[in-house]
């Protein structure tokens, strides 16, 4: 039995919508590590899952029209969903949970009363801002320009019976951990929590860890109305994925604790703060490792689904394969800090780094052993001087990748590996194959040696990018002929594994080029029809609350009037000037800004409703009498105007009443 283990996971996401690549991030980092310690020789655990509880789940359903299982359902499993994403991102996981499961539900009814028979939760009352008519519970926080985020009126203070959990009885072992432990990493993110969450005014606080306000979570056994705080039920599933208290798994003795929990920065402090704070209630041990990474923004703006600006990873590994994207996001970005996403670098990094530094390195070798040797190089081989710096390089690549893979420092080790790749790239310019091929009898075997070097460094290079992108390099090693021991770990840190006579051939190019002016100009298009889909349909002016008097209103004249003529205004691109037969025989001019919206042409001789009795007013050095009446709307964030056009039947100056 293999006493090598490591048991990693992501966050469980909310299947509120659509993943994007922010979601994808985290779980392609995951994956990367699982595969490394794979490759390491550990039995890996890499968990993943669904987080389906909670109030937004609730009203998401609600707004669809849906059950709330129905609406995650539809989400996580359906076609295009959070399974299939991960299928398609080739994410290795091990096991997937959702935390509506059943194993997991009741365990998390178990963990609930065991707390509470231990005193360490509470019966108390959650103070907060309540919304009679949409009968909501608002925090402080929560609330918009001081009233309701819902529909916007007056809340009023309330009091909600609800349990709480001690927190506040761990703030000292929790501040040690934190403290004086290499738990949480990066360092930077340590004082955060302790100056802002224990260190604070009135110190850590307990936490409200039921809700009667909705029914979408847990339920309370033993306090029928009370479901379960979604963080509580959430951060247990790393344990009841294993089989902590449910019969489902029996792997926590094998796997618990974590070696590492990826998260994103914003849910640091749960990950920090309560979650060791809850097993040190249930006397369990502690994950060895938090990692909290930064989050990706979108041309430096935060990736939101309301600013319609969330990029979708199914998009972009149909484009360009997932084993670019997945390099991509890991090679871009340092994991512990906030990276800006933009098309220009992710298409820039392809070209860059696999288009034209590996791409061409695998190519050029092996076309150049197919052409020089028919596809297998000759045993003898002849070594120089020339050599010692590539081999040296490469030779003491695994350890180096190792120390920065050990720290999750993804781009450092990628960026070990670029270096040789670099120096393998050079090292053909150096010894310029093509040159030595001119005289065969004389130099076939520095050039078979030359060759081979080159070979071995694409190897080992591709030993090591296999987490990162295990579809291509299982392609590389197929064009290089390395076999099943040739691709091992160990054989990473030897140089000359692979065999002289193995059978080397191009192959298909792996990274293709891209044409960064092309490929940008139909992105954007792509991600602007997106960003416009996402916006509402249809958006109405609310109804004006400040009323007329009848009187006031009556005093408008709105009269049918004819368009006689209509022209363009000089210099203006907003207006339309309008001859108008308004009934009395004498001409009306009226200037109208629609000129976004109408040609003039089309609308000679059509009927329009005008009012007539206001001021005239100039404009652009012309009179205005009277403004047209239209109808206007917003759709998909553009706004629509349609002028009022009326029967050809009524004649000019019928008045309109
Ligand atoms: O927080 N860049 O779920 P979630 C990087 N259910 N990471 C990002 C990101 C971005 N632009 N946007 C989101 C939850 N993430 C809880 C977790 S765990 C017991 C419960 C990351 O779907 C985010 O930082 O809102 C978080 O780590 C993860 O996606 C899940 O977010």
């Amino acid at each position: 039995m293999n006493d090598k283990r490591f048991y990693i996971t992501t966050p469980i996401y909310y299947p509120s919508g659509k993943l994007h690549i922010g979601h994808a991030y985290c779980t392609v980092a995951t994956d990367a590590m699982a595969r490394y310690k794979r490759l390491c020789g550990y039995d890996v655990m890499f968990l993943t899952g669904t987080d389906e509880h909670g109030q937004k789940i609730e009203d998401k359903a609600r707004e669809a029209g849906v059950t709330p299982q129905e609406f995650v359902d539809n989400i996580v499993a359906a076609p295009g969903g959070v399974l299939d994403l991960w299928k398609l991102m080739n994410v290795s996981y091990d096991r997937f949970i959702r935390t509506t499961d059943d194993y997991h539900v009741s365990a998390i009814q178990k963990i609930f009363k065991q707390m509470y028979d231990n005193g360490d939760i509470y019966k108390g009352s959650y103070k907060g801002k309540y919304c009679k008519p949409c009968e909501s519970f608002w925090t402080e926080s929560q609330l918009v320009d001081g009233k309701c985020p819902d529909c916007g009126r007056e809340v009023m203070d309330a009091e909600e019976e609800a349990y709480f959990f001690r927190a506040s009885k761990y703030a000292g072992r929790v501040r040690d951990l934190l403290l004086n432990t290499d738990f949480l990493e990066p360092k930077s993110r340590v004082h955060e929590m302790v100056n802002n969450f224990i260190d604070c005014e009135g110190g850590l606080q307990d936490l409200c860890v039921s809700r009667t306000s909705f029914t979408w979570g847990v339920p309370v056994d033993f306090d029928p109305g009370h479901v379960v705080y979604v963080w509580l039920d959430a951060l247990f599933n790393y344990m009841t994925a294993l089989g902590y208290q449910n019969d489902k798994y029996n792997d926590l003795e094998r796997f618990w604790p974590a070696d590492a929990h990826f998260v994103g920065k914003e849910i640091v402090r749960f990950h920090a703060i309560y979650w060791p704070a809850f097993l040190m209630s249930m006397g369990l041990p502690l994950p060895k490792k938090l990692y909290g990474h930064g989050w990706l923004n979108f041309n430096g703006d935060k990736m939101s689904k309301s600013k319609g600006n969330v990029v979708d990873p199914h998009l972009l590994s149909q484009r360009y394969g997932v084993d670019a994207l997945r390099f991509f996001l890991l090679r871009s970005f340092p994991f512990g800090s906030d990276g800006n996403f933009s098309n220009e670098l992710l298409i820039q990094t392809i070209n860059v780094d696999l288009a034209n530094d590996l791409g061409n390195l695998v190519s050029r070798t092996t076309a150049m052993v197919e052409k020089y040797f028919g596809g297998t190089l000759p045993e003898a081989r002849q070594g120089a001087a020339l050599d010692d710096e590539l081999i040296g390089l490469a030779a003491g690549l695994r350890g180096r990748y190792e120390a920065q893979m050990e720290k999750f420092q993804f781009q450092n080790a990628l960026e070990e590996i670029f270096k040789v790749i670099q120096r393998a790239n050079k090292y053909i310019d150096e010894n310029a194959p093509w040159a030595l091929a001119k005289d065969m009898e004389a130099n076939g075997p520095r050039l078979a040696a030359v060759l081979y070097n080159l070979l071995e460094a694409v190897r080992v290079c591709a030993v090591l990018l296999t987490p990162f992108m295990p579809g291509s390099c299982e392609k590389i090693f197929g064009q290089i002929g390395a076999g099943e021991s040739a691709r091992t770990w160990d054989s990473a840190a030897n140089w000359g594994e692979l065999p002289a006579n193995v059978s080397v051939s191009k192959g298909e190019n792996l990274f293709p080029r891209i044409d960064m002016n092309k490929e940008l100009a139909e992105l954007e298009a792509i991600q602007e029809e997106a960003r416009r889909a996402a916006l509402p349909a249809l958006e109405i002016e609310p109804l004006a609350e400040e009323k007329v008097d009848f009187d006031t209103f009556c005093k408008s004249d709105f009269r049918a009037v004819k368009v006689k003529a209509c022209e363009n205004v000089k210099k203006s691109d907003k207006l339309l000037k309008f001859t108008l037969d308004d009934g009395t025989g004498a001409d009306r001019q009226i200037l109208s800004g629609i000129a976004k919206w109408y040609r003039p042409e089309e609308l000679v001789g059509k009927t329009l409703v005008a009012i007539v009795n206001l001021p005239p007013r100039r404009m652009m050095g012309q009179e205005s009498q009277g403004m047209l009446i239209s109808a206007v709307h917003t759709e998909r964030g553009e706004e629509r105007l349609n002028l009022l056009m009326v029967d050809d039947a009524i004649p000019a100056g019928a008045k309109l009443c």
